[in-house]
């Protein structure tokens, strides 16, 4: 699971780290390698206690973020909304990390239409502001629609990513691509690399959210196609694939959503959430092996029906 490898990695670094400082401590024996920029751990500390985060838009705004905390991946309460509006732009699909400097980054849709997606930051999940805006034209595509940028710290590598849906018409056909980042500012980036072996027959498909699990790459990707709007399943042995469906169409019950974000319970658990975009509702669905989910429960609160598309961060 990307956001645990993410944690996990960053707990490594902190045991080195804390380690090389050790003296008498038999930890100095195992040759650790620190990959990466060394952050102390006073740097590297959470805004909030609450083990989740759960960035979206709603469905009053386009333009404002709202930000939840919860301590189940169950019950989550408003922490701050609106508690962003970008100096320009749509604020669509938030993801969220906690990066190595300690801050909180989202990655975000600015437009229904164009060739950029944009980043924010903030220390404190409350007090954001924008850190770049990221070109998606390229000699690779010139994309009509950037859809859904979707942060994901790939584990073999270490390398942080964002997957992007990039249409060569409007509004389709889609398909995902990884941008790679080149430093830790997160302003700077390589890509686009096209996800093979996701077609981009009809609509093609939006909104992929990559799960490292068992050394497979799953991407949980929604079919754009009309009478299709469904969440399918795809593998690879890598990132930028080539990909292969194990599950399609509506194998899960969940209906028509798009948005996927996969997290992990306390119970170690998967747990998908997705944008019924069509139902109005928000809907949350339980796996232990990323194949057979749970029929679905809808996000309670009066979460459902108000947040859209959105990202939840286990840190
Ligand atoms: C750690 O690496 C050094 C240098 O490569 C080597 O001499 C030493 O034996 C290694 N120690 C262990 C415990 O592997
Ligand atoms: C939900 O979370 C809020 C805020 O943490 C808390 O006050 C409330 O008791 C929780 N409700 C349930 C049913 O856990
Ligand atoms: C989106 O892009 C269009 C075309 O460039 C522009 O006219 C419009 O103002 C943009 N919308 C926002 C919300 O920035
Ligand atoms: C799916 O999960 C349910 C609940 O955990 C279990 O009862 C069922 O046997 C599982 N089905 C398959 C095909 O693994």
């Amino acid at each position: 699971m990307a956001r645990i490898q993410q944690f996990l990695s960053a707990a490594v670094l902190l045991i080195s780290l804390w380690a090389s400082a050790t003296i008498a401590s038999p930890l100095k024996q195992s040759n650790v390698t620190v990959i990466g920029p060394a952050v102390s751990p006073e740097a590297f500390k959470r805004a909030v206690s609450a083990p989740y985060v759960f960035t979206a838009f709603t469905s009053v705004s386009e333009s404002n973020l709202y930000v939840y905390t919860s301590n189940d991946g169950t019950n989550f309460s408003v922490l701050k909304g609106p508690a962003y509006t970008p100096p320009s732009g749509l604020i669509r699909d938030p993801s969220v990390i906690l990066h190595t400097d300690g801050k909180y980054y989202i990655a975000y849709t600015t437009n229904w239409s164009g060739t950029n997606f944009a980043i924010a930051s903030s220390a404190d999940l409350l007090t954001w502001s924008l850190v770049a805006t990221i070109s998606t034209a390229s000699s690779v595509i010139t994309p009509v629609n950037t859809w859904a940028p979707e942060f994901f710290k790939d584990p073999k590598t270490g390398r942080l990513n964002i997957i992007v849906s990039l249409s060569t018409g409007s509004y389709g056909p889609f398909r995902p691509f990884a941008f790679t980042a080149n430093d830790n500012t997160l302003k700077s980036w390589s890509g686009p690399v096209v996800l093979s072996g996701i077609p981009n027959t009809g609509l093609g498909y939006i909104d992929s959210f990559p799960v490292y699990y068992n050394n497979q790459y799953h991407l949980f990707t929604k079919a754009e196609s009309n009478g299709q709007k469904h969440i399918e399943h795809a593998v690879a042995s890598s990132l930028t694939g080539p990909y292969s469906f194990v599950q399609q169409g509506d194998f899960a019950g969940w209906g028509q959503a798009e948005g996927p974000s996969i997290t992990v319970l306390p119970n170690g658990r998967f747990r998908l959430f997705a944008d019924g975009f069509n139902s109005g509702k928000y809907i949350m669905s339980d796996s232990s092996d990323l194949y057979n989910w749970s029929g679905y429960q809808t996000i309670p609160n009066g979460l459902s029906g108000f947040v859209r598309h959105g990202t939840v961060l286990k840190q």
